[in-house]
């Protein structure tokens, strides 16, 4: 059994509790949030086992709970680099929420705290476990597209001011590091990294269109990747929405359209795969070819069933008791944060940004955004 804790319950930290509190392999036994209150009404819900320890902070929790393993981390985004770098420095396993930082060069400070210390470290993106997705990933890795030369991939929602006013920390640069981009679309950043691996160039537009607060809602983004493929990335919480997925390569592409959410894990999601009758290439390279030759692609539907596959907290505690790896690790997820960070230091400074990223650069652009002398 691995001796567990969560910081921060209010959110999806109470998911985490409720998963510690009832997991086969784990002994949840301190809960800290500054809403004491809070985290003992959790507390109070269990019925089974001894009950977890409430304490008003980490700093508390580490000092009083001696036997602690690993802890998961679920509070507001700028409270995950001290959190997570104090908690690895106490010897502790950290699953920290995500993003795994606010700035790069924070997520570089936690992942070498990991390596050196050889803790697992995991982060919260968990929507690569999804059917969809994984789905996805099987068929670009098994070729079945060839190699992938253009993406368009877009994640539109809409998010009210009142969900501003609920969660004020979510409103500014210095707690939340951003808005669509690291609130929402981080987990589609890291669908992008994962599926398509690292980038190496980014040019963005970033607009706030209407909310009061000072984070962009909308980023438009074209990225190019190491492998050499291009993608068109929107993501806006001010719209409808829509999530729209086009992987083209050079054998065929995946369409995938979906106006719910097209990350739900415990739905079935469908999306086409159309295969041309041969590759692009011989098709653009055929000196016979009629002039304004078009591939037909043969169309069918992909359905991705829910099927029983390891979660996220499954794999950070197998990895704490047994070993090996979780299925994100810190090393990938600060592949997803680089790659934010680049969008928005491309979008604020109007310019095309090289991957690995200026960390000096950015974090002036980011000191500057915090402290209003900059705005998108
Ligand atoms: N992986 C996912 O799908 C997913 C979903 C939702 C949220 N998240 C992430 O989880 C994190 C939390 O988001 P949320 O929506 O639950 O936020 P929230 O505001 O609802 O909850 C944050 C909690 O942290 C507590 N807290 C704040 N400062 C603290 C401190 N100094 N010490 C102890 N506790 C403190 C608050 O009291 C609150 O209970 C964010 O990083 C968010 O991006 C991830």
């Amino acid at each position: 059994m691995l001796k567990t804790a969560v910081v921060g319950v209010r959110g999806v930290g109470g998911g985490h509790f409720r998963a510690l509190a009832s997991h086969p392999r784990s002994e949840l036994v301190a809960v800290a949030d500054l809403d004491t209150a809070a985290a003992r009404r959790l507390v109070d819900e269990q019925d089974h086992g001894s009950a977890p320890t409430v304490f008003a902070s980490l700093d508390e929790m580490l000092d009083g709970s001696p036997g602690l393993e690993a802890v998961i981390i679920a509070t507001p985004h700028h409270l995950h680099a001290p959190m997570s770098l104090a908690a690895l420095e106490a010897g502790l396993h950290v699953y920290v929420e995500k993003p795994i930082a606010i700035r790069i060069s924070d997520a570089d400070r936690i992942v070498e705290a990991a390596l050196q210390r050889q803790q697992v470290l995991a982060v919260g993106h968990q929507y690569r476990t999804y059917p969809g997705n994984a789905r996805l990933k099987q068929l670009i890795e098994a070729d079945e597209i060839g190699s992938v030369q253009r993406i368009v991939w877009q994640w539109l929602d809409t998010r009210p001011e009142s969900y501003y006013d609920r969660d004020p920390w979510r409103s500014s640069w210095a707690h939340a590091g951003g808005g669509v981009l690291l609130n929402q679309a981080s987990h589609d950043i890291d669908l992008l990294c994962w599926l398509f691996g690292p980038p190496a160039e980014v040019s963005a537009t970033l607009m706030n269109r209407g909310h009061r607060h000072e984070v962009e809602d909308t980023a438009l983004a074209t990225v190019r990747f190491a492998s050499g493929a291009l993608a068109s990335l929107q993501f806006s919480t001010w719209d409808r929405c829509l999530n729209y997925r086009q992987i083209a390569g050079d054998l065929g592409s995946i369409v995938w359209q979906d106006e719910r959410d097209a990350n739900v894990p415990d739905r079935p999601e469908v999306f086409r795969l159309g295969r041309y009758p041969s590759s692009l290439t011989e098709i653009i390279t055929d000196a016979n070819a009629a002039a304004t030759g078009r591939p037909v692609p043969v169309w069918e539907d992909v359905q991705c069933e829910q099927s029983p596959q390891t979660s996220l907290l499954d794999s950070f505690i197998d990895a704490a008791l047994d070993g090996g790896e979780p299925i994100t690790t810190g090393h990938s997820a600060r592949v997803t944060t680089e790659l934010i960070c680049a969008i928005i230091l491309a979008g604020v400074q109007r310019e095309v940004v090289s991957l690995p990223l200026d960390r000096d650069a950015f974090d002036e652009v980011f000191d500057n955004l915090s402290h209003g002398k900059k705005t998108v």
